[in-house]
């Protein structure tokens, strides 16, 4: 009865651990939720009270499609004040229903029935069921073992296989590698040489732990905007995972084919909650120094307790909030490994597999939890394995 688009999709690889972790809490074991990727603090009183006001003043109706001119155009303030970026709010920035959709909705914008997308491996989770929906097929090339860019292997795909677009995440989940400037130097190459079609997922970009000149690529990369599409959202900087907001950054014929795809599904971003987004970005500044207060701490931690764990290593974890942990203790797939782990020192974790099968060898786990909670996880995680 399920139509073929449908049965392809393969669902999120992480859902089932989610369900183990949660089953176990339910039969009375207290877990440590590892394995969650959202921010554990709460949106700041500012934007909750302007989304509140928002609903009690009868911002509750639909919205223009692309997004509230006030959000637009706050979009468009910051990315000149903070990226020196200029952009039309009319014509190149989309409101979405979380980056999710906006990411979704420029795969479809790019990619006919069969055109091919790349991803470097490991990526998040969602890409390859996004590019299936869409009717694109997507190729994967292995990063390389500190998580840069393979450029010899991107190169070599490109050499053999005709590729729209390439989909680049920095930082990364799960690696949590931030692009370099050469690596965008490299980008900027197979703009020019394959006239390749660029999203880049920055919706980490406001967790970066080593200096980097540019927070996002379109201050690098100015003159090929043309090829470019951005995606970010609220998510992660503001806590507002609930709110499903994002947005996207494109030139204006492909801004308006992501319009299309929102007109066709949601028809617009929730209204109420883009006013408490153009208040969030009013307090961007609190919200980036709740994140310095609080995350560079947790990550050193982690970076810590993983050096005292034999078997176990951690090299770098340069932005976002996860770590992706190398295990050498075992040679078990990394599934078994993170069911072992759940099993017996009830910390819930997600195998490195989800993120492409490159990837066996490792397990994830977010910082995004209180610096007790990654202690006791270590700890108990120290114990097992004795
Ligand atoms: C790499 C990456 N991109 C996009 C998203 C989606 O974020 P949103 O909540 O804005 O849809 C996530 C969420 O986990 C993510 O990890």
């Amino acid at each position: 009865m399920l139509s073929e688009q449908l049965k392809q999709l393969q669902g999120s690889p992480t859902a089932k651990f989610f369900r183990l972790a949660k089953e176990r809490e339910a039969q009375g074991h207290d877990i440590i939720h590892l394995e969650i990727g959202q921010p554990d603090f709460q949106p700041l009183p500012p934007i909750v009270n302007a989304t509140i006001e928002a609903i009690n003043q009868g911002k509750t109706t639909y919205a223009i499609s692309s997004g509230i001119p006030e959000l637009r155009e706050k979009i468009a303030s910051v990315y000149s004040e903070d990226h020196s970026v200029e952009l039309n709010p009319n014509e190149e920035i989309i409101v979405t229903s979380g980056a999710k959709q906006g990411i979704l909705a420029s795969i479809y914008a790019l990619l006919n029935r069969g055109d091919k997308i790349l991803f470097p491996e490991p990526y998040w989770v969602s890409y390859p069921d996004m590019t299936r929906l869409s009717g694109g097929q997507f190729l994967t090339v292995p990063m390389q073992e500190d998580f840069s860019l393979n450029q010899e292997a991107i190169k070599e795909t490109l050499s053999n296989t005709q590729v729209k677009a390439l989909l680049i995440n920095s930082p990364n989940n799960p690696t949590g590698h931030i692009l370099s400037s050469s690596e965008l130097f490299f980008v900027k190459d197979l703009i020019e040489d394959a006239n390749l079609m660029i999203i880049a997922d920055e919706i980490y970009n406001d967790y970066m732990y080593i200096p980097s000149s540019f927070k996002t690529i379109l201050t690098e990369l100015k003159d090929w905007r043309e090829n470019i599409i951005v995606v970010n959202g609220f998510s992660k900087t503001y806590s507002m995972t609930g709110f499903r907001l994002g947005y996207s950054i494109a030139n204006k014929s492909l801004s308006q084919g992501i319009l299309r795809f929102i007109q066709a599904s949601t028809s617009c971003a929730t209204t109420f909650c883009q006013w408490g987004a153009v208040t969030a970005l009013e307090h961007r500044l609190d919200a980036q120094k709740v994140i310095e207060d609080v995350f560079p701490a947790r990550r050193q931690l982690l970076l810590d307790e993983v050096s005292t764990v034999d078997g176990l290593s951690l090299d770098s974890v340069d932005g976002a909030f996860y770590g992706f942990i190398k295990y050498t203790y075992s040679d078990k797939p990394s599934e078994l490994v993170v069911e072992e782990i759940l099993n017996h020192a009830n910390v819930a974790t997600i195998p490195g597999t989800a993120f492409g099968d490159s990837a066996d060898g490792y397990f994830r786990v977010a910082f995004s939890r209180s610096e007790d909670e990654i202690k006791e996880a270590f700890k108990r995680i120290r114990e097992f394995m004795k």
